[in-house]
């Protein structure tokens, strides 16, 4: 029988992105069958497929170290649990032969009984024929049942993914994403990039209620929320409060805009506000666990500092992460919100946040590749996308050009040299306006290196009058209106 794999485990097994075997599924190269791909057709268009046991070993062990510290005391010395991540990575292996022996042979004994049953009704044979017509069939069956070492290892390692992660879909909208060691759906789920919905993460609201509709899950934390009788009996669970044992499959509610996302007021406490440079102050702030920051990448919200006027500011972290914010603040010469935030804000203290707004989101349906153009601390907006689309790992190429004007600096210029050099889909251009060079001088350089120029999505955050530039750079390169989003920069030295 052939042996099928869903799209997200396909490009974990073999280590690309979800994009590229959709790339491949469009161009015809990879067949599916109800969204899923041949193992065998796989392994073709991938023959070089390995999974290194000691990478794997260490990816389990840190997925077990984290599953055991949220269960057991951290304090206990007893558990060794890379000898345990050893022991799994056998069993795991195990396991996988034995079920692909056990396969063959249930897929030999129907063979079988189909052949019985044709030879019996086949006339004018003698027995000795139908003999030897037997015997010739099963051996060549024999021969085209055995799987091939490539194979036989490509199901081990898939067996071992599911050891390591249970796969969870989400209908209607058919999103995906796995759940390792012991996480809550919901965690895993906002870290895969899913905008779900929920309220308080900790089991009182009830506003992440989702149904399974296959597969297992288990409760992993209390809830104060009381699901009745009626909807425990339909399947109903908390997707805060349970974590998936197998794969499943769930009914749950996502947000599909800015529509979609409650206006929140919450209290926040500073952890870190430092300059970065003279031009940046860095913010970051964490929310109580029990009220968390529930929005979409690319929004922005107004801080109320106490002493300081209200004033819009980007998020620049990314919505995986609901509860450690970043904030990154241009220092505007006369501005009395940036010019006194340092001395009105120190670690610990507390700020209130309200929001979120703004409708500078990833267009999740598209699949285009993705062009970032940021300027100064246009990148806060743009480095929440950029985190939100890694998460997703949906969009074949992304490109990242960062240009800075006269006195600014790309002020996180480490941090995209290392996603390009550790994302092989991820490209950092890093382009300054100096001397002679205008923004306009710089904008060219966009479209220079793309083969496919309309075959990409454009999201520019810049200085409001840098926008109506890049508008028309964009329109005259032929980017229809639809692929492009153009955000000013909040709270703007430039207005
Ligand atoms: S998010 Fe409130 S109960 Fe799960």
């Amino acid at each position: 029988m052939p042996r099928l794999i869903t799209l997200s485990r396909a490009a974990r097994l073999v280590g690309v992105k979800r994009g590229v075997l959709q790339k491949r599924i469009r161009e015809g190269e990879l067949r599916t069958f109800e969204g899923e791909l041949l193992l065998s057709e796989l392994l073709h268009a991938y023959p070089q497929t390995e999974v290194e046991d000691t990478s794997m070993l260490e990816r389990v062990e840190s997925i077990m170290e984290r599953a055991v510290n949220k269960i057991i005391r951290p304090d206990d010395d007893t558990l060794d649990t890379s000898t345990m991540a050893a022991r799994i990575l056998s069993l795991g292996q195990e396991l996988a032969r034995a079920r692909g022996k056990a396969r063959r042979n249930a897929d030999i004994i129907e063979s079988l009984k189909n052949k019985f049953e044709e030879l019996s009704n086949s006339e004018g044979q003698t027995q000795e024929q139908a003999f030897s017509t037997l015997r010739e069939w099963f051996y060549q069956t024999l021969e085209t049942l055995k799987m091939s070492d490539e194979e036989s290892g490509l199901i081990a390692q898939e067996a071992f993914l599911r050891v390591m992660a249970a796969q969870v879909r989400i209908l209607p909208g058919g999103h995906e994403f796995f759940i390792e060691g012991s996480d809550s759906i919901l965690e895993a789920g906002l870290r895969g990039g899913l905008a779900l919905n929920y309220g308080c993460s900790n089991g009182s609201c009830g506003l992440c209620k989702c149904k399974v509709v296959s597969g297992q899950v288990k409760q992993i934390a209390r809830h104060d929320y009381a699901l009745t009788e009626a909807e425990k009996g339909l399947g109903y669970i908390l997707a805060c409060s349970n974590t998936a044992v197998t794969d499943v499959v769930l009914e749950a509610d996502e947000a599909h805009g800015s529509y979609d996302i409650p206006a929140q007021e919450i209290e926040i406490k500073v952890k870190k506000i430092a300059p970065v440079d003279d031009r940046v102050i860095f913010l970051q702030a964490k929310t109580p666990r029990t009220k968390r920051l529930r929005f979409l990448a690319g929004q922005y919200l107004s801080l109320n500092v106490k002493g300081l006027p209200v004033t819009d500011v980007a998020i620049a972290s990314c919505p995986c992460d609901d509860m450690n914010l970043q904030f990154h603040i241009p220092v505007i010469a006369g501005d009395p919100f940036s010019e006194k935030l340092e001395g009105c804000l120190k670690a610990g203290d507390s700020l209130v946040i309200n929001g979120p707004c703004g409708e500078f989101i990833l267009n999740e349906d598209s699949p285009r590749s993705l062009v970032f153009i940021a300027c100064n601390t246009g990148f806060a907006p743009i480095k929440s996308l950029i985190e939100h689309a890694m998460a997703l790992d949906t969009a074949e190429d992304i490109h990242l050009f960062w240009i800075s004007t006269p006195g600014n600096h790309h002020y996180l210029d480490n941090l995209c040299r290392s996603w390009d050099d550790a994302l092989d889909n991820f490209h950092y251009t890093a382009l300054a306006a100096t001397g002679s060079k205008t923004v306009e001088d710089l904008l060219p350089a966009i479209t220079t290196g793309l083969t496919d120029v309309p075959g990409h999505d454009y999201y520019a955050c810049m200085p409001a009058p840098l926008l109506d530039l890049t508008r028309d750079f964009l329109d005259t390169a032929g980017i229809p209106a639809h692929q492009q989003k153009l955000e000013p920069v909040r709270h703007d030295p430039g207005k």
